[in-house]
């Protein structure tokens, strides 16, 4: 998947108004609609994908369970509602007539009986195709001169999310459409897109993604998300505090939450990360929030001014500790800092106290 930085074409229904940035304020959402203004992605996506834990290795048993894991641990409570397949859910070839068809071997009730079981827990189904000839597994058919066909065979069967690739696209521009670029055009054709190229489970790799997508900030906003890709967490390349770390940055670049690990095995440090209820909720709303990240291999000090977060100078504000669960009893003016530990973070909830007198 995504050998190539994918364009990530998003149908979802979502809730409510969101965004603020560190440090960057929001376009309200009425000031700008995009083409695609079609009231779904509100706030960014939040669910489950094969493709991190099991890359090709999926079939209809594990992604049922994996339905049937996201209510039984409350995830879906939390707003986790997609179940998106990704890619090699289809045979190698189309059919005689042209369709894509599910993969016998793996998927022998077909698509359409996936997304009435998973609709049935109250979920959503996503699906994967690609730009090109092939996807990026070269395991089926791409959706290159197929997509009026595939986008109705994907509705026909309930599908409510596609993410689509673009491997193998025979250097075909993604547009007249602005190349590698999709935060400048991917607006007006999905509710998110991909700012990098793939993640994998290592801190590295984790925090360069939260830096190349944070060039475009700007452009992430309700209905138009910025995708750094999917969550590593849970699946054991990374310390607990790091696997907080790429939480924390997620949620507050209000990225997709798309949780990558086997969740039908969820050790209660990953729950406790992936479960944080404070930050789900701050998550998909408009609140004033700081990440102090420790990149370096000792504990520091880490101070984030008003200035750089966008709250009037003299403010007296009270913080929330989202990781502990705890409003701090000192209050802050001007700046918050903290002692952080290596490769960690701290997550303040901002609330300015009205001014007296
Ligand atoms: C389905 O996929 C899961 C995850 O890769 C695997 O453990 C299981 O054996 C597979 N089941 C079947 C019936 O192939
Ligand atoms: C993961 O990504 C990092 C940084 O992008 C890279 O240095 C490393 O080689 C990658 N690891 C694997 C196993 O691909
Ligand atoms: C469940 O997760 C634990 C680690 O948390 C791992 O050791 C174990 O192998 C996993 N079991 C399965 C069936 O994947």
């Amino acid at each position: 998947m995504d050998k190539r930085m994918g364009s990530l074409v998003m149908i979802a229904v979502l809730m409510l108004v969101t965004r603020r940035w560190i440090g960057v304020e929001a376009r309200p959402a009425v000031e700008r609609r995009n083409l695609l203004a079609n009231g779904l992605g509100m706030t960014p996506p939040m669910g489950w994908n094969t493709w991190n834990h099991f890359y090709c290795n999926i079939n209809e048993t594990v992604i049922r369970e994996s339905a049937d894991a996201l209510v039984s641990t409350g995830l879906a409570k939390l707003g986790y509602r997609y179940v998106n397949i990704d890619d090699c859910w289809a045979e190698h070839d189309r059919d005689s007539k042209g369709y894509l068809v599910p993969r016998k071997s793996t998927f022998p009730s077909g698509i359409k009986a996936l997304a009435d079981y998973v609709h049935g827990k109250g979920l959503k189904l996503g699906i994967y195709s690609d730009a090109g000839s092939r996807t990026c597994s070269q395991t089926m058919p791409g959706s290159l001169g197929h997509e009026q066909k595939d986008a109705e065979t994907f509705a026909s069967w309930g599908i409510d999310y596609l993410k689509y690739d673009n491997c193998n696209n025979g250097d075909l521009k993604p547009m007249k459409r602005g190349d590698m670029h999709p935060d400048l055009w991917a607006d007006k054709l999905g509710n998110s897109w991909r700012t990098t190229m793939d993640i994998n489970d290592s801190w590295e790799s984790m925090v360069s993604r939260a830096d190349q997508n944070e060039v475009y900030a700007e452009h992430a906003r309700p209905d138009s998300w910025n995708d750094p890709n999917m969550l590593e967490i849970g699946n054991g390349g990374m310390s607990n505090n790091e696997y907080i770390v790429h939480f924390s940055l997620w949620a507050v670049s209000k990225a997709p939450l798309l949780i990558g690990c086997d969740v039908r095995n969820l050790s209660k440090e990953t729950m406790a990360i992936l479960g944080n209820e404070e930050i789900c909720s701050v998550f998909k709303r408009r609140r004033t929030v700081v990440v102090l990240l420790n990149r370096s291999p000792e504990f520091r000090i880490i101070t984030a001014q008003w200035d750089d977060i966008g709250i009037p100078p003299k403010t007296i504000v009270e913080a929330r500790d989202l990781w502990k669960h705890a409003t701090l009893k000192k209050r802050f003016v001007n700046k918050v800092k903290a002692n952080v530990p290596p490769h960690a973070c701290k997550m303040f909830l901002l609330m300015p106290l009205p001014l007296s007198e």
